[in-house]
């Protein structure tokens, strides 16, 4: 008999895995799939990265790193964080370099939530954050992101779901799933709801340089009196397109950062060692593949905008950053998981329901910008007839 532990049995399998696997048996009888499914750059990891790499991997670079991360990419990571975002870390003992930023946050809420602690996650979401506190033990409680108030945090509904438990919120700008960057006043309002409330604040960075328009990306950490109290989660899977190479970390002061280190100790030890100098080079090395990238998602995210916005029954607010567009349906009287697979059947385009992110997505569609303009183009052509088809059978 097997014996499941609670801990595992109380989370499901991803449901964007369902999605995945009919586009896939879709593909293996011969059908073309255009892929906006997937939350990854569809770029190569840019050449000068992958040179640093092999060149660690020759000169013998092949054993276990200290448990925080090498040198070099410590100290290449505190000079990013002051250049660009303003805050000071010490790289001895302010950053734990990890696996993805997925065990960063693995680490970050494992180190601080006891069984029965509350943790603010916003609804919709990246939908690891509520199982992983949920792993721990921890009870998630939504932050609910509406679409009129373009998916940003709403003050008043965070302080409604405060309570004595109350000991982490997540916020994560830019926004997956939603696009939607948290402008400074409304981090400003976050940031002291965090003080008045004594509260630690995960801050997901990851998506921080796909960022458009006027948008500009603002950390948390670099407020007045938010240091002490967050944890920066940040890494190289998509500006560098090197989700593969699974690399992130987290940053922050000594005293949280040595009990996240703790925990990544026990876990995976260190990353990749070769990888971590792919990671130096990525942050000391040319920017300019990061510029071509981010202009290329503009390109496609303009083209997305523009070609659903004008579809029946879909509105869509426009995302300010990372590579997902977050249109409603809401018109059309079909749960959002149904529309996906009538999608993924009749306009052969793989996207998530929103569902999938929290209670708040259901009548949404997450697509990723992904894939190439003009198979984006040729998409909407194809979802343009479904929708229109859905429209007048509904009148
Ligand atoms: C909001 C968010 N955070 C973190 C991650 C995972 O990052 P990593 O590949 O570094 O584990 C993702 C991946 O999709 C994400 O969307």
């Amino acid at each position: 008999m097997t014996n499941i532990s609670n801990r595992i049995s109380q989370i499901p399998f991803s449901s964007i895995r369902e999605i995945f696997e009919e586009a896939t048996a879709m593909e293996m009888n011969g059908d073309a799939i255009t892929h906006m499914e997937i939350g990854r750059p569809d770029f190569d990891t840019p050449d000068h990265i992958k040179e640093a790499a092999i060149k660690a991997l020759k000169d013998g670079h092949v054993h276990y790193t200290p448990n925080r991360g090498i040198q070099e990419l410590t100290e290449a990571i505190a000079d990013k964080l002051k250049k660009e975002n303003h805050v000071t870390i010490n790289p001895e003992d302010g950053v734990v370099v990890s696996v993805g930023c997925k065990e960063a946050i693995t680490n970050t809420i494992f180190a601080f939530i006891n069984p029965g602690d509350e943790v603010l996650v916003p609804d919709p979401s990246w939908l690891e954050y509520q199982y992983i506190v949920r792993l721990a033990g921890g009870i998630p409680i939504p932050m609910t992101l509406k679409e009129e108030e373009g998916f940003l945090l709403n003050i008043d509904d965070i302080r409604n779901k405060l309570s004595p438990k109350t000991k982490m919120m997540i916020i994560n700008s830019p926004h997956n799933p939603t696009g939607s960057v948290l402008p400074e006043e409304n981090l400003r309002e976050i940031a002291q709801v965090a003080m008045d409330h004594d509260l630690l604040v995960l801050s997901d960075e990851i998506y921080e340089k796909l960022i458009y328009d006027d948008a500009r990306h603002v950390s948390i950490a670099s407020l007045p009196g938010m240091f002490e109290r967050t944890i920066i989660i940040n890494g190289f899977s998509k500006a560098y397109a090197m989700d593969g190479w699974r690399l992130g970390y987290a940053a922050g002061p000594r005293s949280l950062i040595q009990s996240i280190l703790k925990m990544h100790q026990y876990n995976t030890s260190s990353a990749t060692s070769f990888a971590q100098y792919g990671a130096v080079e990525a942050y000391n090395g040319t920017q300019e593949p990061v510029g071509e990238m981010v202009r290329a998602f503009d390109l496609r995210r303009k083209l997305l905008i523009d070609r659903l916005s004008a579809m029946p029954n879909v509105s869509c607010v426009v995302p300010k950053g990372a590579f997902y567009v977050f249109p409603s349906f809401r018109g059309i009287n079909m749960t959002s998981k149904d529309l996906a697979k009538k999608i993924l059947r009749e306009a052969h385009i793989a996207c998530v329901p929103g569902s999938a992110f929290g209670n708040a997505g259901e009548g949404y569609i997450r697509m990723a910008y992904s894939s190439g303009y003009e198979q984006i183009e040729q998409a909407m052509d194809r979802l343009e007839k479904v929708m229109k088809d859905i429209f007048s059978k509904a009148v």
